[in-house]
């Protein structure tokens, strides 16, 4: 498969592009930086520099492409605008490239997946299936419109269009968890709230392995949750963070109005409750590599390690 591919030096992004060239698949990646462009190069990936809000960089190699990995996000202020801007820009791109000058199909329906996150669905209070209703925290309520604008897109046929909905992702140095490995490292872990709420977590080669069977399975559409099903308890991860660390971190619990006082909306996102399923990706043959963070703290510590030493 030719695929454009946005976030491409992101968490995210930089997992997939890396499981779509070992995969065989042909890649152009939306790239910002010269220098970061450079780097992707090397992957033998195409590199296009250009930027999320100016759709004449980037839209003629989305009308190559047999579909689109959404994986960017800015999170500058006004990401949320910016990732609209984005999907005003892929979208039409996308139709462009199967309806030919005829006005009709002329090939078969072109894939846009966009990375959405466990959050839009707010506490659970039983574990979520793809079909639970949304109820994002304000720090994501922009986010529900955008996965229905993708779906919608689809709903003709012209697209083939798929919400990921990962949740928080750990290995290597980047996101949530290699934080919380930070700090375990300089000697004091913060956990908002008492600890005790679920997160739904994801490793980060296994995120991108979905994104590939999502690319090569011509049926899939919708909404996909992606997450190891550990329902891991904040206080289980960190308590197993702390016994691996070199000295025993300190642990400190932030009361969550002086967590918001320090993070904005950020930190009730953070003191959610989630348990999710991922029943529909499971059906699609993915099966997690890593099961839980608290069960493979020694391998990630060691990969946080590496990564860090790499970058
Ligand atoms: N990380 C998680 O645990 C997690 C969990 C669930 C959902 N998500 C969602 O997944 C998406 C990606 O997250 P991430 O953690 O991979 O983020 P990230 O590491 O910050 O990566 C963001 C990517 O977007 C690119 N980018 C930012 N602004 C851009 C612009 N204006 N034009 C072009 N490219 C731009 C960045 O390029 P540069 O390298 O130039 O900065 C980078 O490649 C987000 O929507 C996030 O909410 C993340």
């Amino acid at each position: 498969m030719k695929v454009f591919l946005t976030g491409a030096t992101g968490y995210i992004g930089s997992a997939v592009l890396d499981a779509l060239v070992r995969g065989g698949h042909q890649v152009i990646a939306l790239v910002r930086d010269p220098e970061k462009a450079e780097r992707v190069s090397r992957l033998g990936v195409q590199a296009v520099l250009g930027d999320l809000r100016t759709p004449a960089s980037f839209a003629a190699h989305v009308e190559t492409c047999d579909g689109t990995i959404h994986a960017a996000f800015d999170y500058a202020k006004g990401g949320a605008a910016i990732d609209r801007q984005a999907l005003d820009g892929l979208l039409p791109a996308l139709r462009r490239r199967t309806i030919g000058a005829a006005g009709r199909a002329s090939r078969p329906a072109p894939f846009f997946i966009y990375t959405s996150g466990a959050w839009v669905l707010g506490s659970t209070s039983e574990p979520a299936a793809e079909s639970a209703v949304v109820a994002p925290p304000p720090f994501v309520a922009w986010r529900p419109s955008h996965e229905q604008a993708v779906l919608d897109a689809g709903a003709d046929g012209t697209i083939r269009t798929i919400v990921v909905r990962p949740g928080i992702v750990y290995g290597r140095a980047r996101g949530i968890i290699a934080d919380l490995l930070k700090e375990a490292g300089n000697g004091l872990v913060r956990v908002i709230g008492d600890g005790t709420q679920h997160w739904p977590c994801v490793y980060d080669r296994d995120l991108a392995d979905l994104y590939v069977r999502l690319v090569t399975s011509a049926g899939a559409s919708g909404v996909y949750h992606a997450n190891d099903e550990a329902d891991e308890r904040v206080e289980d991860i960190v308590a197993a963070i702390a016994e691996h660390a070199r000295m025993r971190p300190d642990v400190r619990h932030v009361p969550i109005d002086e967590a918001r006082a320090k993070l904005g909306d950020y930190a009730d996102a953070l003191a959610m409750d989630q348990r999710l399923r991922s029943a529909r990706a499971r059906a699609l043959g993915w099966a997690p590599t890593l099961h839980s963070v608290a069960g493979n703290v020694a391998r990630l510590l060691e990969e946080f390690r590496t990564s860090r030493e790499a970058a």
